[in-house]
This record gives C-alpha cells, structure tokens and sequence, in this order.
C-alpha cells in the first residue's frame, strides 16, 4: 500500500495515528535487528515506540496506523508506514519490530518532508504533539474524538525548527512535566483513550 492509500484510510480504518519524529533513523534498510542502536541510527527508539502504538497485551490494534518519519543518513527525509496487516506474523519485540522496519524500508518508497505530512495529515484528523509543556492530557482529551493523530519526538525530543511548527499548528498535550519515553508515551496515549472512551460509553 502507498503512502497515499494509508493517509486516505484514516478516520475510515484507522481511528488512531502515532507518528515519531526520528531526526536520527536510518533512511536505507543498512541495519540489522542487532544494530538498530548503532547503524540503524536509534531505530530502537522508533522500532520500541511502534511496538507499543500497536501492540498491548492483545497482538494489535486493528484500529491503528504508525508512521515512522525518519531523518538520518543516507537519504532523509523518509516515511515507514505500519499497521496490523504490515506482516502475516505481526512483531513480538523490540527486535522483531527492528526487522520488519528493515523490510519495509525495502518495499515503501515514500518521500514527503515533515511538515508536508504533517499538513496532509491535518486535512484528515485532529493533530497532537506530544510535548511537556503541553496542555495536561486530562483536560485536553477529558471526551476524546477519533480520529486522532499523536506525535512524537525521538531521544532528542523535536528540532527547534519543527518544534515551532508543531506547537503553532497543532495542539501541544502534556502527560506531564517529566519528560518519558516515547514509546512509553505512545503506551500512555493508548491507555488514556481506551479508558476515556469507556466511562464515555457507560455514561
Ligand atoms: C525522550 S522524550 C525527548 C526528550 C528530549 N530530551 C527533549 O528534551 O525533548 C521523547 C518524546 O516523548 C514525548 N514526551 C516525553 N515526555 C513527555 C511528557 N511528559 N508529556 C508529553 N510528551 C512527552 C515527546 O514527544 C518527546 O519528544
């Protein structure tokens, strides 16, 4: 599927978007699942935050898509889309997540910059930015509405320039002044939504 057809399904198939910022990841498939740290650029950290966006104790959510948006050597910018059907054996860890990152690399061929995701991804959905200083989560999405799209910084958080960009144009939330994880995060988001939408729909 291209990239187009990923970023069309949303609001249709997918209620849930999490995309990570890795001003780090490798842009070609030159790592393997053991260098994901090294050659792949902190492709751990990307491969770490798709795993819990899509996954908790059941294998996947089928309501999901992850989008990896990724900035390192040799030929940024570069998109890896994911969701459920990325594989026929969805990924059970951090290495397995690395590999299927790898394989996609392979076969994706998309090439948008930041912001221009980011503005395609706005015509389609509500946008947050994951940021500390950001609005507390508990009153921005007290009653949430899907769809609803989550971004995330890598281990550098978001370069200056793009930071700027995503507190203007699209709503800073906050889980608090500690700064976490953000695959830790992306765990955080996912639990926040399903308990939020279930006392909405027991009301
Ligand atoms: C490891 S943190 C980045 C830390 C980085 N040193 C910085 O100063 O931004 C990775 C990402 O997780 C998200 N994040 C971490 N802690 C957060 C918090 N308390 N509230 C909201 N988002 C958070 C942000 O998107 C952040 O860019």
């Amino acid at each position: 599927m291209n990239a187009k057809r990923y970023l069309d399904s949303i609001g249709s198939k997918y209620k849930r978007v999490f995309i990570i910022y890795s001003s780090t990841g490798a842009t070609e498939p030159v790592f393997t699942e053991k260098t994901l740290a090294t050659l792949g650029g902190r492709m751990d950290v990307v491969a770490r935050t798709a795993f819990y966006a899509l996954h908790d104790v059941k294998p996947c959510r089928p309501d999901t898509l992850f989008i990896a948006h990724l900035e390192g050597q040799p030929s940024p910018p570069r998109q890896v889309y994911i969701d459920c059907n990325s594989s026929a054996k969805m990924p059970i860890g951090e290495r397995d997540m690395g590999r299927l990152l790898r394989t996609l690399l392979e076969s994706q061929e998309s090439r948008s910059t930041f912001t221009g995701l980011i503005d395609r991804l706005r015509r389609k959905t509500a946008v947050y930015t994951l940021h500390e200083s950001g609005e507390d989560i508990e009153r921005a999405l007290k009653h949430p509405s899907l769809p609803a799209a989550f971004i995330l910084g890598d281990q550098k958080g978001f370069p200056r320039i793009y930071e700027d960009y995503l507190l203007r144009y699209t709503a800073p939330i906050s889980i608090g002044p500690r700064p976490y994880l953000a695959s830790h995060v992306a765990a955080f988001v996912n639990e926040w939504l399903d308990s939020s939408l279930r006392l909405l729909s027991s009301e």
